[in-house]
């Protein structure tokens, strides 16, 4: 039996506070070594790609999920009033095989990328850091604005997409929902120049930061490159930083990093860890104010796991959704 869950049901249960816990779980397990991920593989089309992801987790409370992601990037969906990514997740029980549920997973890939967003801010951002700049005011902006305001103090926010308008409705958006401080910038340079936290959400594939604009003490997360040929940041940026991947076998073929390490202006030896080693208390998170810091998110199934499980589990609780016997 399967519980099928629309997107409208996702998030009549889904909150950023469930997304960051379901975070800080999957990034632990990772540094614990209690998942088991295969590198998500691409259908690259002519206007978009699908990833298939799947992976299995042991969760600490002593669930044990599997299932598989599959999503869309279509970056000129907006100006056909469609939504860029679009996800659905099937969770399995791994002793069996059966299907528990069929999940709409747009809503848990924006809140889960948001929240390791959020996690990366924890750990590796200044803690006293107050004013969050953005590249892109897209759908995962949002969800790394809402995870950014619950780690930290952020009193003003400044916002710049490559379409004014976007900066201007995503500003009164914050305002309006968060009731923070925020201001569409007419140049990158304004939404990073003296900020504290900067986070990138585009699907560019050239630098959309530059290195002179980034000031010591900065902690970046870099969440638009997910694909091979992907890049947001100046390589001289990541050359200056301390850099966190969520997993090396993706980022290094589809996160920030592929491209200056495939042009041989970044070596592996400069990539400091991985966000799960640094949230299971193996390696140190940021180190000093002054350090510049890059988290590299190229976005893992165990996270969709971990929110999905902790999605069915809700709903299951409140009675939300339809069960299916797909088997019949
Ligand atoms: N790391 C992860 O886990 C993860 C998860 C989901 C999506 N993504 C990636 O994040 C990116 C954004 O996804 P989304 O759902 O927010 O898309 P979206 O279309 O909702 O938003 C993207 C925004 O970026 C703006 N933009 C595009 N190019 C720009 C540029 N050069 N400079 C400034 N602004 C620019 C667009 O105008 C748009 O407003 C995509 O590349 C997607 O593949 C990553």
């Amino acid at each position: 039996m399967s519980l099928v869950l629309t997107g409208s049901e996702v998030m009549q249960v889904l909150d950023m506070d469930l997304a960051l816990a379901a975070a800080q779980e999957a990034f632990q397990a990772y540094g614990e070594g209690r998942v088991n991920m295969p590198p998500k593989s691409y259908l690259t089309l002519a206007k978009g790609d699908f990833r298939a992801m799947y992976g299995e987790i042991f969760l600490s409370a002593g669930d044990h999920i599997c299932g598989l992601k599959w999503v869309n990037v279509h970056p000129e969906n907006p100006a056909r009033g469609l939504l860029t990514v679009m996800a659905k997740i099937l969770l399995n029980d791994p002793e069996t095989g059966l299907e528990w549920a069929d999940l709409d997973g747009t809503h848990i890939t924006n809140f889960r990328t948001g929240a390791a967003g959020g996690l990366a801010a924890k750990y590796l951002s200044r803690q006293d850091a107050t004013r969050l700049g953005l590249i892109g005011a897209g759908a995962q902006a949002r969800t790394q604005v809402a995870a950014i305001l619950k780690v930290r103090p952020i009193q003003e926010i400044v916002v710049y997409d490559r379409h004014p308008a976007h900066s201007q409705a995503f500003a009164d958006y914050v305002t309006a929902t968060h009731g923070v401080k925020a201001r569409p910038a007419v140049t990158g340079g304004e939404a990073v120049q003296g900020l504290d936290i900067v986070v990138t959400t585009t699907p560019s594939s050239s630098p959309v930061v530059l290195r002179e604009w980034v000031s010591p003490g900065t902690h970046i997360n870099a969440i638009g490159a997910d694909a091979a040929g992907k890049q947001e940041l100046a390589p001289g940026i990541l050359q200056a930083a301390k850099i966190v991947v969520d997993d090396w076998a993706q980022a290094s073929h589809s996160g920030e990093i592929n491209v200056p390490l495939a042009k041989g202006e970044l070596t592996p030896q400069q990539i400091y860890g991985s966000l799960g080693e640094i949230v299971a208390g193996k390696k140190p998170g940021r180190q000093s104010p002054e350090e510049i810091t890059v988290f590299d998110s190229t976005g893992l199934i165990i996270q969709d796991l971990a929110l999905g499980f902790a999605v069915y589990r809700r709903a299951l609780e409140r009675g939300l959704g339809e069960v299916k016997d797909f088997l019949r």
